[in-house]
């Protein structure tokens, strides 16, 4: 195992996970990176460690630069486990002076992995002298957890930026300008809508602060996914980042469904032929074929979102609530929303969507559409007529100011 170097005396010394499709429930079709870097100064730094099952790999990397038990600190920007899983082993086995992370970090590391640890808390505006570089701390509380931080290390000019400015993409590429920058584009988009989006205006905020900090980068180095060295590549992804938090009204419609006899897929059928007929372009999504982290990224482009279900056992389908759960928690902002389905007596599942879209904030300028058994020539006529009219309103929506 090699460590690849960043910037002057800046190591990468993280692992690809080629393998992981399930992140807590983020389908990562392209797999990650857990990136750790190594700083060799009179102080030997890590940055971050990696998830617990890859230590080893992590430990190796740095072997190929130095000795491991040389490490005299390592910060943790970010107590999720996916960057202090191995935590534990590295401080066993390294034996660091310190172990330094914000305040709110040093709790969650002792709540994960108890009290044995070196840690020292550390705060915004405070910095770490390693000799010649020194570290600069950056609290960004809840962003996306309550211990997240950035580190910016002067002299070699490299912001570690934890998860933000990240994707989930396992590449052998360290550098985005060497990366497929339409993969890039879906991944960055995709990991915002997934982790990020019910803390927009923090990421917004976030964003808004780091030119006021006055930091001189020559690389912006994440947790996941691809560095950025150029200042076009950086400010790409600064941008990508800002315009999706700030969610704009979509262009697109969303259809979403699950049918069990073909009755509510047959609605959502004749909803795509109006919209259409609208003129709006429209995805078609069954739930037999794509979850939530898929579906919740198509939202940020949707403007119309409608959401079709039968009912099952007094409920609506299990696979669109849990769809709509997810979605309630990322807090999706500016949707029309609208609820369709077929049922054979009670009649609840569009119902349940209904008022859940309406929880969420959508507005929802249509009555719940519902086909008893199989929609009939007239309730076919209905979905088609409701796709034309929510096609109308989104075009309001787009072509008037957002
Ligand atoms: Fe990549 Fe929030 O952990």
């Amino acid at each position: 195992m090699k460590a690849f170097p960043v910037a002057e005396n800046v190591w990468w010394v993280g692992v690809v996970d080629w393998s992981v499709r399930n992140f807590h429930g983020y389908e990562t079709n392209r797999g990650t990176t857990y990136n750790a870097f190594l700083i060799i100064d009179e102080k030997i730094t890590l940055i971050d460690t990696v998830k617990a099952p890859f230590f080893a790999e992590m430990r190796d990397r740095i072997a190929s630069v130095i000795d491991p038990e040389k490490i005299d600190y390592i910060v943790s920007n970010h107590a999720e486990p996916d960057h202090s899983g191995a935590l534990p082993a590295a401080v066993a086995a390294f034996k660091p002076e310190k172990v330094f992370a914000s305040t709110a970090g040093v709790a969650a590391l002792e709540a994960y992995y108890g009290k044995g640890m070196p840690l020292e808390p550390v705060r915004t505006g405070e910095s770490l002298s390693l000799g010649r570089n020194t570290l600069h701390f950056v609290e960004t509380k809840m962003l996306h957890w309550p211990d997240s931080m950035l580190s910016y290390l002067d002299g070699s000019k490299v912001l570690f930026s934890q998860d933000a400015l990240g994707m989930h993409y396992a590449t052998s590429y360290l550098w985005a300008d060497q990366c497929d920058r339409k993969i890039m584009e879906y991944e960055a988009k995709k990991y915002i809508a997934n982790i990020l989006l019910h803390l927009s205006n923090k990421v917004i905020a976030t964003l808004d602060l780091l030119p006021g900090l006055g930091l001189d980068i020559d690389v912006i180095a994440p947790d996941h996914g691809p560095l950025w060295r150029t200042p076009e590549d950086q400010q790409w992804i600064i941008d990508l980042y800002y315009r999706t938090a700030q969610q704009p009204w979509g262009k697109k419609a969303l259809i979403v469904y699950h049918s069990m006899w073909g009755s509510t897929a047959a609605m959502a059928k004749e909803l795509m032929d109006g919209f259409r007929e609208a003129g709006i372009e429209a995805d078609l999504v069954s739930l037999d074929v794509e979850e939530r982290s898929s579906v919740a990224t198509r939202v940020l482009d949707a403007g119309v979102v409608a959401v079709g279900s039968p009912t099952i056992n007094n409920q609506m389908f299990p696979a669109v609530a849990d769809v709509l759960c997810y979605l309630r928690g990322l807090k999706p902002q500016r949707h029309i929303g609208f609820a369709f389905g077929s049922f054979g007596w009670s009649g609840e599942g569009a119902k349940q969507v209904n008022q859940a879209l309406t929880d969420m904030g959508f507005e929802m300028p249509l009555p719940v559409l519902a086909a008893r058994y199989a929609p009939d020539a007239a309730v076919r006529e209905q979905s088609f007529a409701a796709g034309v009219e929510l096609g109308r309103l989104l075009k309001e929506k787009t072509t008037t100011k957002n």
